[in-house]
């Protein structure tokens, strides 16, 4: 009887000393076999030997046997809930983890660069137009003045669908829509896709972004022009950007004038600007007086009105308010280009 109670002092400070350095289920596990496992286990041992004791010492060895039996099985059990509620709360949240970033999906540069435009013009009383990316040649050239064979149209590379039906070139060829449904007074944009047949680089892509202006009305000056567009180019860049008005030609307008603003990159300081050839100004748009042939091919009468057209590049324009120095990148799908660019 001493000998058993002296036994399973031994095997109870065994127990507590090796439970504490059990890491993971496995070593629990083990620790639970060493004590329990019906054949070799410490406390099926103790009763082999009970056997072996007088009948009158059994009920007492009985009772502390059972009771290192309990203490075991409670000890082995708490840690074994502990155990699975931690490995819970792992697999639930990592803490350490840093927060996943939520992309939210955005209009792509281009368009938003084109809504911010719309914005400057819907304040100044302007609506928002648009027309079909298939035209005729007659909105596309003929209506705009520009005869058949008139060598004006080589500036413009046409993709041809048939000989009657193209890819629009501009966005001009829905002033000619606009002015053939609406009388003046008329004061529109036109944002759109045109097409030309450009191989691309750098500076060219067969496909791009146009936004058109017009206004029609008693007594619309060169004047009118300068004004909205210098109010337009100051919101879009900055209030010191310098503007500088070019001589030009165009079929529709009559003047014409060929728009610049001061190179974005260099501040007209570098010689050898790569964006402005070391000029020191970047063409942007086209612009000018309607031509009264154009006014007369849509019935309005030019005796009475007069109006101005422009046309931009969204683009091309984009590309200098980023400063980047190729507008394919546009083009590429690279979200790292997309969201640095949004960003700003
Ligand atoms: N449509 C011309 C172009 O594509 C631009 C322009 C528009 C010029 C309106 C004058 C007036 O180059």
């Amino acid at each position: 009887m001493k000998e058993l109670k002296k036994k399973i002092e031994k095997y109870k400070t065994q127990f507590n000393r090796e439970i504490t350095l059990i890491q993971d289920k496995k070593g629990l596990q083990e620790l639970r076999n060493l004590f329990l496992s019906r054949k070799k286990g410490y406390v099926s041992l103790l009763f082999e030997d009970f056997k072996t004791l007088k009948p009158e010492e059994r009920p007492e060895a009985g009772k502390i046997i059972n009771e290192l039996k309990e203490y075991v099985q409670t000890k082995l059990q708490a840690l074994q809930e502990e155990f699975s509620t931690a490995k819970k709360v792992e697999k639930t949240y990592d803490l350490t983890l840093p927060g996943k970033d939520i992309y939210l999906g955005s209009p792509h540069p281009i368009v938003h660069f084109q809504q911010e435009i719309e914005q400057i013009f819907l304040t100044m009383g302007f609506t928002i137009e648009e027309g079909p990316e298939i035209e005729t040649d007659y909105y596309n050239f003929e209506a705009l003045n520009f005869p058949q064979h008139h060598p004006a149209r080589d500036d413009w590379d046409t993709l041809y669908i048939k000989d009657d039906l193209l890819l629009r070139t501009h966005t001009s060829p829905v002033q000619i829509r606009v002015m053939e449904k609406k009388k003046p007074p008329i004061r529109i944009i036109i944002p759109g896709k045109v097409f030309r047949k450009e191989t691309p680089d750098p500076t060219h892509l067969p496909m791009f972004f146009q936004v058109e202006g017009l206004v029609i009305d008693v007594g619309i000056t060169f004047a009118h022009l300068k004004g909205t567009l210098e109010y337009f180019l100051k919101a879009l860049f900055n209030e010191n950007i310098k503007i500088r008005f070019r001589p030009s030609f165009f079929p529709f307008t009559e003047p014409s004038a060929e728009v610049d603003i001061e190179c974005t990159v260099c501040d007209g300081k570098n010689e050898d600007c790569r964006v402005c050839g070391g000029s020191g100004w970047i063409e942007i748009l086209g612009a000018g007086m309607v031509d009264p042939q154009v006014l007369k091919n849509v019935n309005i009468d030019p005796e009475r009105y007069s109006g101005f057209a422009f046309g931009m590049g969204i683009d091309r324009t984009a590309m200098f308010a980023f400063q980047i120095s190729d507008m394919r990148n546009f083009y590429e799908n690279d979200l790292r280009f997309i969201r640095q660019v949004l960003r700003k």
